[in-house]
C-alpha cells in the first residue's frame, strides 16, 4: 500500500515538475516582445534569443540615473567570458538558473565600463560632470551606464587609459580575489596559474608576484615571454610539459583552465595547499553545467583531504577597484590589451574571446 502512495507521489511531482517547466518555457519572454521607439536614443548591444548571431546594435531609451546613480558616458569596454556565457546562454543551467529559459531575460550585454561622468543623481557626492571613472555595471556594451555610486565604480588615474580602466572589473577583481581572499598568498609561497596568459591569469601573475610568492605560469609557447615579462619565475608550456605531472608541489593553484581533475591537481599540492577554481572551457566545452561539476566533487572530498579545494566567485568592491586605481596610478601593475574592436564589431570581439585563446583583455571602444 505505502509503496503504491509513494509510486503516484513520485508520478505527481514528475508529471507537476513537467508542467511547470513546460509553462515556464513558453512563457520566458523578454522586453523585444513590446518594443517603443526611443524619445532619446542611444546605440546598445541587445540579444533577443539565445545566440551569438542574434546579437545587434539597436537604439534603445537613454537611461536618467536615480538619486544614488551616476551617469556615464562609456569610452571603453572590455569583454569577458561572462559575456559569451549569457549571449549562449551557456552552460544550459544557467538558462534554468535565472537567465532566461527560452529567451535570456535580460537582453542587455556587457559589464566593464570606463567613461566619463555626464551627470550624477541628487544623492551622489563621490562624484561630478567630467570625472573619468571605471568600473561594473550591466548592460555596458552601450553609449550609456548607469552604475550605484556607492557600488562598482571608482576614479580613473590620469595616466591611465579608457581601455586600460575598462580591463579592470572582473578579470581584476577575480584575479586579486583569488590571490589575496581565497588563496591567501604569503610572500615565499610557491604559487601555479594556469591559464597565465588570459583576462584573469595576467593579473594574477602580477598581484601574486607584488604578494612575494615564486610564481609559475602556464600558457602556450606563444605566451611564455608575455608571461616572464609579467613577473613570473617559470612559465610552464601546456603544449610540451604537464604541470601536473612535472614533479613539482605548489601552495596554491589558481585555475583559470579546468582542464586537470581534482586529484591530479592534489597531487602537485603541498599537504595543506589550496587549489581554488575560478572557471574554464571555451564555448563548445559547457555542455548543460560546465565547471560546475567540478566544485561538487570538492564538496564530496572536502572531509577526506587536507588541501583546500574549492571555487570561487568573485564579488563587485569599490575598495578593490581602488586598489586597481593605486596600483595602476603607481606603474606598480599594467592591463594587458590583446585587441581592440569597436562597438558595431562587437560579435567579433565576442567570437575572438570565446574560442579560448585572448591574451590579456578584449576591449570593446564606444565612440
Ligand atoms: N569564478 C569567477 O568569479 C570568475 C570570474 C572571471 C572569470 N571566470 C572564468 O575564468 C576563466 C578564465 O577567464 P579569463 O577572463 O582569464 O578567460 P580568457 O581571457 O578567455 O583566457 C584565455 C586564456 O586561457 C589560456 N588557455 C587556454 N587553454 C589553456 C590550457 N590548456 N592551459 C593553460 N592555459 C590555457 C589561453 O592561453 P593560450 O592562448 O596560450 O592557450 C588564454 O590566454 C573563464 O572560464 C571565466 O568564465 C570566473
Amino acid at each position: 500500500m505505502i509503496k503504491r502512495i509513494l509510486k503516484w507521489i513520485f508520478l505527481l511531482i514528475l508529471i507537476g515538475g513537467f508542467i511547470w517547466f513546460e509553462i515556464a518555457y513558453w512563457t520566458s519572454s523578454n522586453d523585444c516582445d513590446h518594443k517603443v521607439a526611443p524619445s532619446n536614443p542611444i546605440k546598445a548591444a541587445i540579444y533577443c534569443d539565445y545566440g551569438l548571431t542574434n546579437l545587434r546594435i539597436e537604439n534603445i531609451e537613454k537611461p536618467v540615473p536615480t538619486d544614488d546613480q551616476v551617469l556615464v558616458k562609456v569610452r571603453a569596454v572590455s569583454v569577458n567570458p561572462y559575456d559569451w556565457h549569457f549571449v549562449e546562454g551557456s552552460p544550459k543551467v544557467i538558462r534554468l538558473l535565472g537567465a532566461g529559459l527560452r529567451k535570456p531575460k535580460d537582453t542587455r550585454l556587457g559589464v566593464d565600463f570606463a567613461g566619463v561622468v555626464e551627470t550624477v543623481g541628487k544623492n551622489v557626492t563621490q562624484f561630478k560632470a567630467g570625472d573619468e571613472v571605471f568600473g561594473g555595471r550591466g548592460g555596458a556594451f552601450s553609449e550609456y551606464v548607469t552604475p550605484r555610486a556607492n557600488r562598482a565604480i571608482a576614479i580613473k588615474p590620469a595616466n591611465v587609459s579608457f581601455e586600460e580602466a575598462a580591463s579592470i572589473n572582473i578579470a581584476g577583481l577575480t584575479a586579486l580575489q583569488g590571490v589575496r581572499d581565497k588563496g591567501k598568498v604569503q610572500a615565499g609561497q610557491k604559487v601555479l596559474i594556469n591559464g597565465a596568459s588570459g583576462g584573469v591569469g595576467t593579473f594574477a601573475v602580477q598581484i601574486a608576484k607584488s604578494f612575494g610568492a615564486d610564481v609559475t605560469g602556464v600558457c602556450s609557447g606563444r605566451n611564455v615571454e608575455l608571461v616572464k615579462s609579467l613577473g613570473a619565475d617559470r612559465v610552464i608550456d601546456y603544449t610540451k610539459e604537464d604541470y601536473t605531472n612535472a614533479g613539482q608541489k605548489y601552495d596554491v593553484i589558481l585555475d583559470n583552465v579546468a582542464n586537470h581533475s581534482l586529484s591530479e591537481n592534489r597531487k602537485v599540492l603541498t599537504p595543506n595547499g589550496k587549489y581554488v577554481l575560478i572557471g574554464g572551457g571555451n564555448a563548445n566545452q559547457q555542455g548543460w553545467i560546465g565547471m560546475l561539476g567540478k566544485p561538487l566533487k570538492a564538496l564530496v572530498m572536502k572531509p577526506f583531504v587536507s588541501q583546500q579545494m574549492g571555487m570561487m566567485m568573485a564579488e563587485m568592491k569599490q575598495s578593490d577597484l581602488q586598489y586597481f586605481a593605486d596600483q595602476m596610478q603607481s606603474g606598480k601593475l599594467k592591463p594587458v590589451i590583446d585587441r581592440t574592436y569597436k562597438l558595431d564589431q562587437i560579435k567579433e570581439a565576442i567570437a575572438y574571446v570565446e574560442e579560448g585563446h585572448a591574451r590579456g583583455k578584449v576591449i570593446v571602444t564606444v565612440d
